[in-house]
């Protein structure tokens, strides 16, 4: 049974994805759906899809702001929806209501995130009562439609790829940095080819979570529809959101509470995006904890003796099997190049410190075939290199991406497709395109470096997509964060049913529990739970019964346990790989 870094890992490899718990297989069986044949409405129309799950386009207006100033507007938006129905009937009264979800990105697609996980994430908020779990593609995503999509073809878009591939921007100064931003300036230009009319302007998270609402009051009207007596007597409430979301999908969550804090009900959010950084400082704090979850992989080589392919017997601690990696990681500076399947491929510090950088999201799954992959290649031998995701995304593969260009509805591969997320992440930080110049490029790249100088290149690609991006929001929230506590008069309806709650593993390589305690400091009476854990979002890197248990009570009623609690985690990272059961099905 062997985990590789695969193919699977490219869908969630960018900037705050989690890697989900790889490589999951759809807990469905059918794995097509005719998309294109749902006419898009503005009221919820579910169809029957995947077996067992429900499908829908809900249309939206672009432009919130124009909607809201009553102005007819001519531009939509269609959002992909699926649903994993909740195991008993809504008239059930065990039935809790649709949990929303949200994977990470930005530019996660939340349709593929429900089709692999919804039947775990529901097997944890299920309890005593039994819930939808709705995932959405957010607009200009994956299935949604206008795609942000500014290339004719994928095939495009991977040639392209390719070029930024080898490039390392690793130091400040160095003609790899220049030529990665340049690059990057060169597809924001491309995008700006688009124009106003484009998805572009319409994608902050401000809009998204605009749709988040729009969402539930049509799952509530829908709802209220097919079962009459279901609701309760009280019709001047507002319907509510029940959500549930990870990595970017913190700060997703972060900005419905504080724009619309009275439509709240329950909110739990994993993995935390301080939302002030993310908006003002380019992420600026996201590597703090990154080299703290790095030594428990060479911690957990080194404690794995022979079973660690990394570790020698030359290796008297944790910190010599770190030396060697990094020692390996300076003379990449010189790049190799191998024959690899009829063709030339390069390996630059940057193919390995992708892979130092992907496993640190999964390291139950990961750890063991990553310190494979490291051993290998301290030997000379990349040659599995080759099936990492970042060689995966630089390489064109003629045979996926030829035989029908145009067929771009469904997209065939969005993975490949990084615009949506620049789209979002580059707009909801939009400063004037001017001040993201090449001296701008070197500070990023030296301000991650002293928080990670093994993480800081990988990183620093994400944020430097940013470079010469030109659209800025039309709607756009970007603070104040936060609202207040429940009101326990009940006369206050503009603050959320439930305080917030907040999880976040010990140590995080994308998001620092620092930032957690931020978040918890905007949102009155919020707690945050800590899992003694590393890994990026604390559900999806282990199990957990002490963290499950608080959040199915949580989404039951309402509670949330003292701030600062912290729950041991079911199953540890191990080399050689040991199961988590319930957990990891690879
Ligand atoms: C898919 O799963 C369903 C229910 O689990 C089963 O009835 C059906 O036969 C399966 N279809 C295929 C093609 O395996
Ligand atoms: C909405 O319509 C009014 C009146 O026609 C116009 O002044 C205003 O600019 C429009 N707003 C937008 C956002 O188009
Ligand atoms: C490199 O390693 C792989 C996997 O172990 C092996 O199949 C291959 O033969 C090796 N290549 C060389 C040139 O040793
Ligand atoms: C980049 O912009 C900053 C701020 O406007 C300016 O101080 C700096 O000189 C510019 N750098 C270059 C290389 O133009
Ligand atoms: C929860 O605890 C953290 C860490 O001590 C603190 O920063 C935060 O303000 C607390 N949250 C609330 C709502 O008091």
């Amino acid at each position: 049974m062997y985990r590789s870094i695969s193919r699977q890992a490219l869908l969630y490899g960018f900037l705050l994805k989690p890697i989900l718990a790889l490589p999951r297989t759809r807990d469905s069986n059918e794995t097509t759906f005719n998309w294109a044949s749902i006419e898009p409405s503005s009221n919820l129309q579910y169809n029957d899809c995947y077996n067992g799950y429900k499908c829908a386009r809900l249309e939206v207006p672009l432009d919130w702001q124009e909607a809201s100033q009553g102005n007819g507007t001519s531009l939509k938006a269609a959002i992909a929806i699926v649903t994993l129905p909740a195991t008993v009937r809504e008239d059930d009264p065990n039935f809790g209501g649709t949990i929303l979800v949200n994977p990470g990105g930005p530019g996660g697609s939340g349709t593929e995130f429900v089709l692999s996980e919804g039947a775990y994430l529901q097997s944890i908020v299920d309890e005593d009562k039994h819930y939808n779990i709705l995932g959405f593609d957010p607009r200009g995503i994956g299935l949604s439609t206008p795609s942000a999509d500014c290339y004719r073809n994928d095939f495009a878009r991977a040639s392209d790829a390719i070029q930024q591939g080898g490039l390392s921007p690793t130091d400040p100064d160095t003609f790899g940095l220049k030529m990665y931003y340049e690059t990057a300036k060169g597809v924001s230009d491309l995008c700006a080819e688009l124009g106003p009319e484009s998805i572009f302007p319409y994608m902050s998270t401000a809009s998204v979570a605009r749709d988040m609402l729009e969402i539930v009051d049509r799952v509530d009207e829908l709802g209220k529809k097919t079962f009459k007596c279901r609701r309760s007597e009280n019709t001047d409430e507002l319907p509510k959101l029940q959500y549930l979301g990870f990595s970017y999908g913190s700060f997703l969550g972060n900005t419905f509470a504080s724009m619309f804090p009275g439509r709240v009900g329950r909110m739990v959010i994993d993995g935390i995006v301080d939302a002030d950084d993310y908006i003002q400082t380019n992420m600026g704090k996201a590597l703090l904890d990154a080299e703290k979850v790095l030594d428990t992989f060479y911690e957990t080589c080194f404690d794995a003796g022979s079973e660690c392919l990394l570790r020698e017997d030359t290796d008297k601690s944790a910190q010599d099997i770190r030396n060697k990696v990094n020692l390996l990681l300076k003379n990449l500076d010189d790049p190799v190049s191998i024959v690899y399947e009829g063709r030339v491929r390069h390996i630059t510090s940057h193919t390995v410190r992708d892979v130092l950088r992907q496993m640190l999201y999964q390291p139950i799954n990961l750890y063991e075939p990553a310190s494979q992959l490291l051993a290998l290649a301290l030997t000379g031998n990349f040659t599995n290199f080759m099936q990492t995701p970042t060689s995966l995304a630089n390489s064109v593969q003629p045979a996926e991406m030829c035989v029908n260009p145009s067929a771009s509805y469904p997209p065939s591969d969005f993975a490949l497709n990084n615009e949506g997320g620049n789209g979002v992440f580059c707009s909801d930080a939009y400063v004037d395109p001017d001040l993201r110049n090449v001296t701008w490029a070197n500070d990023v790249v030296k301000a991650y470096a002293a928080q990670s100088p093994t993480l800081a290149e990988s990183w620093s690609r994400v944020i430097l997509s940013c470079s010469g991006w030109k659209y800025d929001a039309k709607y756009a929230f970007r603070g104040p964060f936060g609202a207040p506590g429940p009101d326990k008069t009940g006369k206050n309806k503009d603050t959320p049913s439930a305080p917030l709650l907040i999880l976040s593993n010990r140590w995080d390589h994308a998001t620092p529990l620092s930032s957690a305690y931020v978040t918890s400091q905007q949102h009155g009476d919020s707690s945050v739970i800590i899992q003694e854990a590393s890994g990026h979002c604390a559900l999806l890197v282990s199990k957990s019964k002490c963290v499950k248990d608080h959040v199915s009570t949580y989404f039951a009623t309402g509670v949330v346990p003292a701030n600062g609690t912290v729950c041991e985690p079911d199953c540890v990272p191990s080399i050689p790989y040991k199961e988590c059961p319930g957990f990891a099905n690879s």
